[in-house]
């Protein structure tokens, strides 16, 4: 039998050294799409096994296909069982010495590990980070984990979920003493005063002293203090910083602090924790919305989904970065982490690129909405799940507030969710304002008590931030804003209910914890455009359209939502209105809402599945950006004397003149205009072509040029020109993001002249000395795999994912290949 001895040349030196020693265990599994009992067991022959290193997903891996159990609302990718096993090799070993842990970021889901063949423990929610202490397991010599992944009982997602070990693996030794894990506990307040509670498992009883290190942004030591014993296990020091040298932690300037906390035995150093922290002072105001270090402002957020597009749930710091960058640049401050416990990752650098957080535990409670889903595993696991959460996340400066729950069918008294199909759960979500099914006056219902009881436990672990929920049932008697455990009153949708929040809720805070869910396919314009089409139009109607495709401009969204602009204007002027929370900033594999198969990823995105911007991407960046900006859409393809309608957002300016080949198709001004068309009984109406936010032009289409230029007191601010593009000629490959090891590279269609044709189809063939990690194009209805070299083009352009540096080339029959070189 051949086996892998993975040289751990760090965790042996560890093991002889003093203190704390976390390794990354990513490298060199094995991995099997196969389940015996058997690989559990330490002399399984795994030789034959595919090597490789995670975070890793297998169901990304595999073919769209409409007959795998997550159905196209989780992506049509298959599900599965599947093995991962690691050997790994310790010398020198005593457990009176040394503990180790084994931390898993997140599995999804159902994971047990098996250390040496025995089984040290089981955890179902795919999103949980967890940690087992395998002190008892190991031994000298060769030790094998096994990891049984089990995403086969499906549907169990309403999204696409991703299957195996998708997020980091770390092996932690310490010594007997030590800091329990995520047993530092720093809370701040923007005048300086920081309170630490480090919570020690200390078996021998020995004395020990605590002391905390407390460093600034530039890295300078701003303060020094001991910990005292307190309660039980746990030491406490309570101390300030100065005022003086005193850096807040805001959007625009994310300044970060580092604690180091010691602990010493006799002396000696016996476990030593690193914690980042931030400064800053928020609230949520009823009348004002909402405050951040004194400033009142707006959260412009987004609900994120877990996937990276081609790359699928396996994190990938690189990705994660480049979809952070984009929603920055957009203008977003916040984001909603729907509707699981998010990649630690994203929380580090959303603490460093300043967007604040909402940290939401779970979509369902114990009322299932799929088939398969968490709600089986609530009543045992719910306890457990949401502490770990706060106790993980808790000393992030970026979180603002905790959601207990995302869309909970346990709103309403009687909806029997566990005998309902989706459809009819949808009709609940969507569509339920049956008063007989919210609660009574001076009702104390199972729901409320089970709000306040979820609420209790953030509270237990965290007091220092808001709790809320995100709920799709408006009304005052919704369970769980009847408990009154909510801190924020926070609704999805709804616009229309927004003006009634004082009076429903006088004296509460609010914000919108999910708005919009307009629909777009990038590059595709339904016209006219001032039209706005809803689809479906009532939930429980089918929507078909042969093209599979949604409209970019802002005029397309379901039945239960709106337009970006006509969310926006509420929000925007509504002072009581804290934020909202866009559904969603990047497309995502699954819920291809409004169609089924072959749709098999979402149309909410203001950025496509690929990376590229839908157009009303550009419509934020002009409300929430300063920087001087123009955005002209559509491109000016189309047939001579076609009526086409010329839309642009800007800033910064007071109005914009078209020119179509030199000739001024006139002046249009941003001005104010009914944005609520959805409020008619049909459920669709009609916009104006220049409203508060966009300004447009309704034009006949001839080739040539279209310039548009924006001024303000008669003094152009910016210029942008279009042209018609003569016959595809070649490919143009350019650097989109290049992060540490991942690089993401636009491949687009190109005349002659370099301009993009934007109706070009072409298949394009990746190859080259670098490693091709997947391909998209933001299309939708793609059964191109997503690892595969090649891709269509779609409306002119797609995506390629490459690892490492080298030369990237690509190819397509009748055009002329491009050639990109990716340096180290
Ligand atoms: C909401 C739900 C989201 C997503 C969205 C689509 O009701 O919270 O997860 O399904 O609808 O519009």
């Amino acid at each position: 039998m051949r086996r892998t001895v993975v040289a751990m040349t760090a965790l042996l030196a560890t093991l002889a050294a003093e203190g704390r020693e976390r390794v990354n265990f990513d490298s060199d599994w094995r991995f099997a799409l196969a389940d015996t009992a058997t690989m559990a067991r330490p002399d399984y022959n795994d030789g034959h096994w595919r090597r490789l290193d995670v975070p890793h997903d297998w169901a990304i891996e595999g073919d769209f296909y409409a007959g795998h159990p997550s159905g196209a609302g989780g992506g049509a990718l298959p599900g599965g069982v599947g093995w991962y096993r690691k050997t790994f090799h310790i010398s020198h070993f005593s457990s009176l010495t040394s503990h180790l842990y084994l931390e898993f970021d997140g599995v999804y889901m159902n994971s047990t590990v098996y250390v040496n063949g025995q089984k040290v423990g089981f955890r179902p929610y795919g999103y949980s980070s967890f940690e087992y202490d395998i002190t008892p397991y190991v031994r000298e010599g060769d030790n094998v984990v096994a990891v049984r992944v089990d995403n086969s009982d499906q549907p169990n997602s309403r999204w696409y979920s991703g299957c195996g070990i998708y997020r980091h693996v770390w092996l932690t030794t310490t010594e007997p003493t030590h800091v329990r894990h995520w047993g530092v506990h720093v809370v701040t307040q923007a005048d300086g005063r920081v309170t630490i509670d480090t919570d020690i498992d200390n078996p021998t009883g020995a004395k020990l002293s605590v002391a905390h290190t407390v460093y600034g942004p530039d890295g300078r030591v701003v303060a020094r203090a001991n910990g005292r014993h307190a309660a039980g296990d746990v030491y406490r020091s309570a101390f300030s910083v100065r005022r003086r040298v005193l850096k807040l932690w805001s959007c625009e300037e994310p300044n970060i602090y580092k604690v180091v906390t010691t602990v010493k035995a006799g002396g000696r150093v016996v476990d030593e924790v690193e914690t980042v922290t931030g400064f800053r002072s928020f609230r949520f105001d009823a009348e004002t919305g909402f405050w951040l270090n004194g400033r009142n402002m707006k959260l412009n957020g987004v609900c994120e989904h877990h996937d990276l597009g081609c790359l699928g749930a396996a994190l990938n710091e690189d990705a994660l970065h480049r979809k952070l960058l984009k929603l920055k640049a957009m203008g977003v401050n916040a984001i909603r982490s729907s509707h699981n416990p998010p990649a630690p990752e994203l929380l580090a650098m959303c603490d460093t690129m300043g967007l604040i957080v909402m940290d939401e535990s779970f979509d369902m409670w114990r009322r299932r909405k799929t088939q398969n889903d968490y709600a089986r595993f609530f009543d045992e696991w719910h306890e457990r799940d949401l502490s770990d959460l706060v106790k993980r996340d808790r000393n992030h400066p970026s979180v603002l507030m905790w959601s207990i729950g995302n869309e909970v069918l346990e709103q309403w008294s009687s909806a029997e969710a566990d005998t309902l199909t989706l459809e009819q759960a949808n009709l609940i979500l969507n569509a339920g304002h049956d008063a007989s099914t919210l609660a009574k006056d001076g009702e104390e219902s199972v729901q409320s008590l089970l709000t306040r009881h979820l609420a209790d436990i953030v509270r237990r672990y965290d007091s220092s931030r808001p709790v809320t929920a995100g709920c799709n049932e408006p009304s005052p008697g919704n369970h769980l804003f009847k408990s009154g455990a909510l801190d924020i009153i926070g609704f999805n949708y709804h616009h229309q209910w927004v003006k009634d929040v004082p009076k429903n809720f006088p004296g509460r805070p609010f914000i919108m914890t999910e708005s919009v869910s307009a629909l777009q396919t990038r590059g595709h314009y339904m016209m006219p455009s001032d039209t706005v089409y809803v689809a479906p139009k009532e939930w429980w109607l089918p929507y078909t359209d042969p093209t599979y495709m949604c409209s970019a401009y802002d005029n397309m969204h379901a039945s239960w939502s709106s337009t970006h602009e006509e969310t926006w204007d509420v929000v925007k002027h509504t002072p009581y209105v804290g934020g909202q929370f866009i559904w969603t900033g990047f497309d995502y594999i699954g819920e291809p809402t409004p169609y089924g198969f072959p749709a098999r990823s979402s149309y909410f995105g203001l950025i496509d599945l690929a990376g590229f911007p839908k157009d009303t991407y550009y419509m934020y960046q002009s409300e929430w950006t300063e920087k001087p900006m123009l955005h002209v859409f559509p491109h000016w393809n189309w047939l001579p004397g076609q009526e086409i309608d010329l839309w642009a957002y800007y800033n910064q300016a007071d109005e914009a003149e078209l020119y179509i080949n030199g000739n001024s198709q006139g002046v249009r001004r941003k001005e104010r205009s009914d944005l609520s068309p959805s409020t008619s009984p049909e459920g669709s109406g009609a916009v104006e072509l220049c409203t508060e936010y966009h300004v447009g032009w309704r034009v006949k289409f001839e080739p040539g040029e279209v310039r548009v230029v924006s001024r303000k007191d008669g003094q152009t601010v910016c210029e942008q020109t279009l042209r018609t593009a003569g016959q595809p000629d070649h490919i143009r490959l350019s650097i989109d993001y290049k992060g540490r090891q991942t690089t993401f590279v636009t491949a687009e269609v190109v005349d002659r002249d370099g301009n993009l044709c934007p109706w070009a189809e072409n298949q394009l063939y990746f190859s080259g000395d670098v490693t091709i990690k997947g391909t998209d194009n933001g299309c939708q209805t793609s059964m191109e795999r997503f690892t595969a070299p090649q891709r269509k083009a779609f409306f002119g352009r797609c995506m390629v994912v490459v690892k490492g540096s080298g030369t990237l080339k690509a190819q397509a029959v009748g055009l002329k290949g491009g050639v990109l070189k990716i340096e180290d």
